[in-house]
């Protein structure tokens, strides 16, 4: 009944399952993720489309270090480590760019864009076999692999393969990245931003359909004001959970609201009614009824195990987190688009995904609120050590998207994860 690391309890017979907040204060819990999990799971690094072209390389912090994802100028992508073989310093300091190869700005070492050491210095100032084994070279990730032009890193040489992990996670991302003809895009801009708050918090809210009538009212009041709900009985009102396997899960729900991918409501206007209903008919034609219909009408938010987010409700979201300190996480947002979309639709989407999903939007910051006043509140973990993540363990069959199943399929996984070191 308790877990492997002794903070997960999971009652299945008396339909109780509980986790202890010291797993969200305690430096040790951090020190042992950091270990058995950022380590050892993929990790999202970027979409292919930050790297349309040769040369194309973007710079950022994955698993606690600093990267560089980049397509050489033969058109192969790579993940480097972002330090210098000489004496360390970051060779590329800029946020993205396009560049034939890297150079230090300390001492001027510099590299091809494979990674590749660029010159030999002249004779007598490193021995003969200073750059046999590559160790003038950048280096790279021990694992990269890609799915669907998402792309993923593992610091472990011998964990499992990208798509053996990712489990029925696919099925998701595929529904998301059908929705483009050609393909969908990282739209340019990705704001980051900090919440103070261990970073399991944002784990469990990104799939918690429990909480959104409640922390989100304003936002679902003013939809209602301005023409931007629309709800279809047909669809049913319900929706589902899902344990997708090896700590990932999603709810899955009828959209109440617009999505510009192909769902149309008043707000939206009616000048774009026809090209959003051609969207969502073209979508029955390409993949059939059942499945066009779901991509269309139906909102998904799905946690890739540790830290991924793929929400496709009223925009798509790709969204990362990261621990600074057991009670501080950094957060990276990017909006995903239709590649080729028609600049109307796209101004919705990016209207709809700074309206909500922004760090300044409608629900992010209750979200933050809301986080934030958990790890408050485990400040008194001595005299009220546990959180109840119980919801729906009764009930037989399918999960409703308002239970907690999802979250238990995050702990069960964090807890083996975790308790592997125990
Ligand atoms: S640290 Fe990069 S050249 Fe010296
Ligand atoms: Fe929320």
């Amino acid at each position: 009944m308790r877990g492997f690391s002794g903070m997960v309890s999971d009652d299945q017979v008396g339909h109780l399952f509980r986790v202890a907040r010291r797993a969200f204060t305690d430096p040790d819990i951090l020190a042992r993720e950091r270990d058995t999990i950022f380590d050892h799971c993929w990790l999202y690094v970027g979409h292919s489309s930050e790297i349309k072209s040769k040369g194309d390389y973007v710079t950022r912090s994955v698993g606690g270090r600093e990267i560089i994802f980049n397509r050489d100028r033969d058109g192969k992508v790579h993940v480097f480590l972002n330090t210098c073989p000489h004496r360390g310093a970051t060779v590329a300091r800029e946020p993205q760019g396009n560049a034939p190869g890297f150079r230090c700005f300390y001492h001027g070492w510099s590299f091809h864009s494979d990674g590749r050491f660029a010159a030999k210095f002249p004779d007598g100032n490193y021995g003969e076999s200073h750059y046999e084994g590559g160790c003038a070279n950048l280096s790279q990730a021990p694992q990269l692999a890609e799915y669907r032009d998402f792309w993923f890193l593992n610091f472990d040489a011998g964990a499992e393969d990208l798509e053996t992990y990712l489990g029925d996670s696919r099925e998701i991302i595929d529904l998301v990245a059908d929705q483009g003809e050609d393909g969908m895009e990282i739209v340019a801009g990705n704001p980051v931003y900090d919440i103070h708050a261990n970073w399991k918090l944002l784990a469990e809210n990104s799939i918690d359909g429990y909480h959104a009538h409640l922390t989100h009212k304003t936002y679902i009041d003013y939809l209602g004001h301005v023409g931007n709900m629309r709800i279809d009985e047909t669809l049913g009102l319900g929706g589902t959970s899902r344990d997708l396997g090896n700590g990932h899960a999603m709810v899955e729900y009828p959209a109440p609201w617009g999505r510009p991918v192909a769902r149309w409501v008043p707000s939206f206007g009616d000048d774009k009614k026809a090209m959003i209903e051609a969207r969502r008919d073209q979508l029955v034609v390409r993949y059939g009824e059942a499945r066009g219909l779901r991509m269309a009408n139906m909102n998904r938010n799905m946690l890739i195990f540790p830290n991924l987010v793929i929400n496709d409700i009223m925009a798509n979201t790709v969204r990362t987190f990261y621990p600074v300190a057991p009670d501080h996480m950094q957060v990276s947002g990017w909006a995903l688009g239709v590649v080729g979309e028609d600049p109307a639709l796209r101004q919705l989407r990016l209207f709809n995904f700074l309206e909500f999903l922004g760090p300044g939007g409608f629900a992010t910051p209750d979200d933050v609120e809301a986080l934030e006043a958990c790890q408050r509140g485990y400040r008194n973990q001595r005299e009220a050590g546990w959180n109840d993540i119980s919801k729906g363990m009764p009930r037989e069959g399918t999960k409703k998207h308002d239970d907690e199943e999802q979250m238990r399929a995050f702990w069960r996984q964090w807890d083996k994860r975790i308790g592997s070191l125990a």
